[in-house]
């Protein structure tokens, strides 16, 4: 972390990608049942974009659009970097790696590539990676996306778990900054706790459904959520990262230009706005119109904040998530 090496860690660009097609609440409304107006309430999603898989769009379709935009936005090409990783839980194949197949797409080769499972906190995960890797001297430019495509692992005909997912892809190319040693990662945190895996997980067989489980309506290979035991966890691990790096760092709320959160339900943001007394213009929302994006949300709207000026040079970034697994993490940035 700072301090540590004498050069820093610049985010030198970023990119995003959404597929085409527009999943809306009241389409919803015409394949489960529920209404536009509780899933507002609820989780404050209207729409959310998915994969037109009858177009062939595919998860490396966005992954690819995303990295060529943040290594645009870089002024770079695919052969200046020398890692890729990817952050998904959704890649094409169990192998090979949808990394290695994008340094293929973006002429990125020999470039060390793989893909990185954390779920929902596989890109704050990634950018604390990247930085350690950049600061031990072994690597220059890393490229990462952050990356999921949901809806393939979605039963459509069931209603707590339908509602809140969309597709979405993030990337940031990360570089050595030999001017400023005080730029990059300055505290980050990586955890997991493998108990209560079961409130969130998808099973490919029987044998993967744990004893006791509640019966679920959910078909083998999708994923199954207990909402309830998932929101309680969020809710109180989203307080603690937030909590836990600012003291850590010694920072204050008003230090922080912003707090690039995992948009995973508007009242788990909401609830950790209000305990720690954080500002509406520090915490970007567009779960709105992009639902849980999982692994590409806080790299969707790291590009976003990017996108509209919001995020400048010298500015105190908290990147945070928690996920399946269960996993969170935070990761404080000087950008
Ligand atoms: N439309 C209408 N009603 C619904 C519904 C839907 N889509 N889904 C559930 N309901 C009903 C339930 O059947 C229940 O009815 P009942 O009271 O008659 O039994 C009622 O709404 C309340 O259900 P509950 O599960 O307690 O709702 P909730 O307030 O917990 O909201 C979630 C459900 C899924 C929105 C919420 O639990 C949540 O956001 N959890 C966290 C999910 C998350 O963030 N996952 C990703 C982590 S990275």
């Amino acid at each position: 972390m700072s301090g540590q090496a004498p050069f820093g860690v610049r985010i030198a660009g970023t990119g995003s990608a959404v597929p085409s097609k527009v999943l809306a609440n009241t389409d919803l409304e015409q394949m489960i049942d529920t209404s536009s107006e509780w899933i507002v309430k609820r989780t404050g999603i209207h729409q959310r974009h998915i994969l037109d898989q009858e177009k062939g769009e595919t998860t490396l379709d966005i992954e690819r659009r995303a990295i060529t935009a943040a290594l645009d936005a870089a002024g770079m090409t695919g052969s200046d970097l020398d890692l890729l990783i990817v952050a998904s839980l959704t890649s094409e194949m169990r192998c090979p790696s949808n990394a290695c197949r994008l340094i293929e797409a973006i002429g990125a080769q020999p470039a060390g590539a793989f893909d990185l499972n954390a779920a929902c906190c596989g890109f704050v995960y990634s950018l604390n990676i990247a930085d350690s890797l950049i600061r031990s001297g072994r690597h220059r430019a890393i490229g990462i996306v952050g990356c999921d495509t949901l809806s393939r692992y979605i039963d459509y005909t069931e209603r707590t778990v339908s509602i809140l997912f969309g597709d979405a892809a993030g990337a940031a190319v990360v570089v050595r900054d030999d001017e400023h040693p005080e730029r990059g990662c300055i505290y980050q945190k990586i955890e997991a706790d493998g108990r209560g895996w079961e409130s969130l997980y998808m099973p490919r067989r029987e044998e993967d459904v744990p004893p006791g489980a509640p019966e679920s309506d959910v078909r083998m290979g999708y994923l199954r959520m207990n909402g309830r035991e998932v929101y309680k966890f969020a809710v109180s691990k989203f307080q603690y990262v937030i909590e836990d790096a600012l003291e850590q760092t010694g920072l204050k709320v008003d230090d922080i230009a912003q707090f690039v959160c995992h948009q995973s339900n508007i009242r788990i943001i909401e609830s950790a706005k209000e305990k720690i007394g954080l500002p509406d213009d520090k915490v970007y929302i567009n779960i709105d119109k992009y639902g849980n994006s999982s692994a590409g949300s806080v790299a969707l709207c790291l590009d976003e904040l990017m996108q509209q000026g919001r995020i400048n040079p010298g500015d105190k970034v908290v990147f945070v998530a928690f996920g399946a697994g269960m996993t969170w993490s935070s990761s404080v940035w000087q950008v």
